[in-house]
C-alpha cells in the first residue's frame, strides 16, 4: 500500500518502549525567534542548528516542540514504524486553512481510504493519459510568453503546471472555467503567508487586511467557483474520468458518498499542492542546466538521439531523468515534513514522548556530503553513478505520508523539460546566481529566472 516500503530499522519494539524516562536532544531557545529564522531561511537555519547543536536538535517551534533530524540511520527508524504512531502535525492551525477533509490532517482508517481512492489517478495508465495534454500545455503556453519577448520562467511554469493540474482534477473541455480555476488558484497561493500555516495565533481579522483576510477571501473566492463546478457536474451527470467525477461518484468502503465540503477541501489541497512545487523545480532545473554547459549538452545530445518526441520517450530518458531527481535533490522544495507522534519513539541516543513533533529534514540528507560528493555542486551523473535509499533521497517525503503526486509530478516534469529543452535554444538573461529563498510555504528560487528564446530548433 505504501509507496515507500521502509523496512523497520532495528526491533520496532526496542524503539518504543513505554517504560524509558524522555530524554531529547539540545536546540536553540525560545520559540518566536527560531521560528522566523525557519520561515526566513529554511535551509541556513537547519544547517546552523544541526552545525551547533549537533542531528537531532530540538525546535520549539511555535506550532510545538519539533525535533529535527537529517541523519539517514534516523529516518530509516522514523520511516520504519508503523503508521500508527504517527498524527499529523499542527492540525489546528492547518484544518482552518485546508478543511477537515484535507488529506493533509486525515489520519488512521479514512486517511488509508482516501490515499486508496486517489492513488489509481496519478499513476500507471492514467497518468499517462495525460502526457499528450502536459505536452502540448508545454508548447502552448512556451509560445503565449514567448510573444512577449523575454520569458519569466517561474512565470512559465506556473502556467504549465497549474494548466496541467486544473485539466486533471476537472477535466479540460470548457476553457473559460479552466482560466477562472487557475485564476482562483493562484490566488490562493498568493496569499498563502508562512505565518498562516506556522502559527494558529495569526489566524485573526483585521480590517481586511491581515494575511488570515486575504487567505480567507481567496479561498472564498475558490470554493464559489467548486461549488458551480460541482453543481453543474451533478446536473449534468457527465461521464467524464477526472478526479472530480470521481470525488462527487466515489463511495468508501463502508459505502458513504463523499461530502461536499469533504470535496472543497480535497479539490483545494491537490490544487494547492500539485502546482507550485512542480513549478519551482522546473524553474531551478532550466536555471542549473543554463549554468552548467556540460549537463546541458549532454542532456540535449540524449534529447536529440530519441525516435520522437513522444511523452513516452521522454519519460524513459535516463539523463533526463537524473536531471530532475538531481534537481529536486539540491533544492526541495519542501525543507521538512513533519509528523506528530502519538506513541513514545527511541530514536538513537533520545527517548521522545508522545505529543512530539519530529521532523525529518530532506534539506539536511540532501547535502550530507557523507552521501553526496560536492553536495553543492549541479551533477544530474550522480544519479546514473548509483541509486539513493530513500532515507538518503526524499524530495516527497517518506512513510505512509510520501507525496501523492510524486509519479505524477516526475513524470509532468521530464515531459515539460524534455519539450521545451529538444524545441528551443534558451539562454539565461541574468547571469547572477540564484538562491533559494521561502516564497510562501514553499522554498524556491530567489528570481524568476528570465531567459531569452535564441532559435526554435
Ligand atoms: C515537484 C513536485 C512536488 C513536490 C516536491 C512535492 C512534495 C511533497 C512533500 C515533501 C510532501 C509531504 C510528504 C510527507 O509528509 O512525507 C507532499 C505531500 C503531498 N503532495 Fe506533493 N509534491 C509535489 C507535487 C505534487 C502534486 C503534482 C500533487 C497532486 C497531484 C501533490 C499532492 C500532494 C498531497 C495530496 C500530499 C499529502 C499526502 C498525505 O498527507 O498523505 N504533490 N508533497
Amino acid at each position: 500500500m505504501h509507496p515507500i516500503s521502509a523496512s523497520p530499522a532495528g526491533n520496532e519494539s526496542e524503539n518504543r518502549t513505554s517504560d524509558r524516562a524522555t530524554r531529547l536532544p539540545p536546540g536553540p531557545r525560545g520559540s518566536w525567534r527560531p521560528t522566523l529564522q525557519l520561515i526566513q531561511n529554511p535551509r541556513k537555519a537547519l544547517e546552523n542548528w544541526a552545525k551547533q547543536y549537533g542531528d537531532p536538535f530540538l525546535l520549539n517551534a511555535l506550532n510545538g516542540p519539533i525535533v529535527v533530524t537529517g541523519r539517514e540511520d534516523l529516518l530509516r527508524i522514523i520511516h520504519g514504524q508503523d503508521p500508527s504512531i504517527y498524527a499529523p502535525f499542527a492540525t489546528s492551525t492547518i484544518v482552518p486553512l485546508m478543511g477537515s477533509g484535507s488529506m493533509l490532517v486525515l489520519e488512521g482508517e479514512p486517511h488509508r481510504s482516501e490515499r486508496r481512492l486517489m492513488m489509481p489517478m496519478f499513476h500507471g495508465d492514467r497518468m499517462k493519459a495525460y502526457g499528450a495534454s502536459m505536452q502540448q500545455c508545454a508548447i502552448e503556453q512556451f509560445e503565449r510568453h514567448r510573444i512577449q519577448g523575454s520569458i519569466n520562467t517561474l512565470n512559465l511554469m506556473t502556467d504549465i503546471s497549474l494548466e496541467v493540474i486544473v485539466r486533471t482534477i476537472f477535466g479540460g473541455s470548457d476553457s473559460e472555467i479552466v482560466r477562472q480555476l487557475m485564476d482562483a488558484s493562484r490566488k490562493v497561493v498568493a496569499s498563502s503567508s508562512p505565518l498562516l500555516f506556522f502559527s494558529k495565533r495569526t489566524h485573526f481579522s483585521f480590517l481586511g487586511l491581515s494575511p488570515w483576510d486575504r487567505w480567507e477571501k481567496a479561498k472564498a473566492n475558490l470554493f464559489s467557483l467548486l461549488d458551480k463546478v460541482i453543481e453543474q457536474r451533478y446536473q449534468s451527470k457527465s461521464e467524464s474520468d477526472d478526479i472530480l467525477s470521481m470525488l462527487c461518484d466515489a463511495t468508501y468502503e463502508d459505502g458513504q458518498s463523499i461530502t461536499r465540503e469533504h470535496i472543497y477541501s480535497e479539490l483545494m489541497t491537490f490544487l494547492f499542492a500539485g502546482h507550485e512545487t512542480t513549478a519551482l523545480s522546473l524553474t531551478w532545473a532550466i536555471y542549473h542546466l543554463h549554468r552548467n554547459t556540460d549537463s546541458l549538452s549532454r542532456l540535449k545530445d540524449e534529447l536529440d538521439l530519441l525516435a520522437d518526441n513522444n511523452p513516452s520517450s521522454l519519460t524513459s530518458a535516463p539523463y533526463l531523468k537524473a536531471t530532475i531527481q538531481e534537481t529536486l535533490r539540491i533544492h526541495p522544495i519542501v525543507t521538512e515534513t513533519l509528523r506528530k507522534l502519538k506513541s513514545p519513539l527511541a530514536l538513537g541516543d533520545y527517548f521522545l514522548p508522545a505529543g512530539m513533533g519530529i521532523a525529518p529534514a530532506t534539506v539536511l540528507a540532501h547535502h550530507n556530503p557523507n552521501i553526496y560528493n560536492e553536495p553543492e555542486s549541479f551533477r544530474p551523473e550522480r544519479f546514473i553513478e548509483r541509486s539513493y535509499s530513500p532515507f538518503e533521497y526524499m524530495p516527497f517525503g517518506g512513510g505512509h505520508r510520501r507525496c501523492i503526486g510524486a509519479a505524477f509530478a516526475s513524470y509532468e516534469m521530464a515531459i515539460v523539460l524534455g519539450t521545451i529543452l529538444k524545441r528551443y535554444e534558451i539562454e539565461l538573461i541574468d547571469k547572477t546566481p540564484v538562491v533559494p529563498k521561502r516564497r510562501n510555504v514553499t522554498i524556491g528560487p530567489s528570481s524568476s529566472v528570465p531567459i531569452r528564446v535564441l532559435s526554435t530548433r
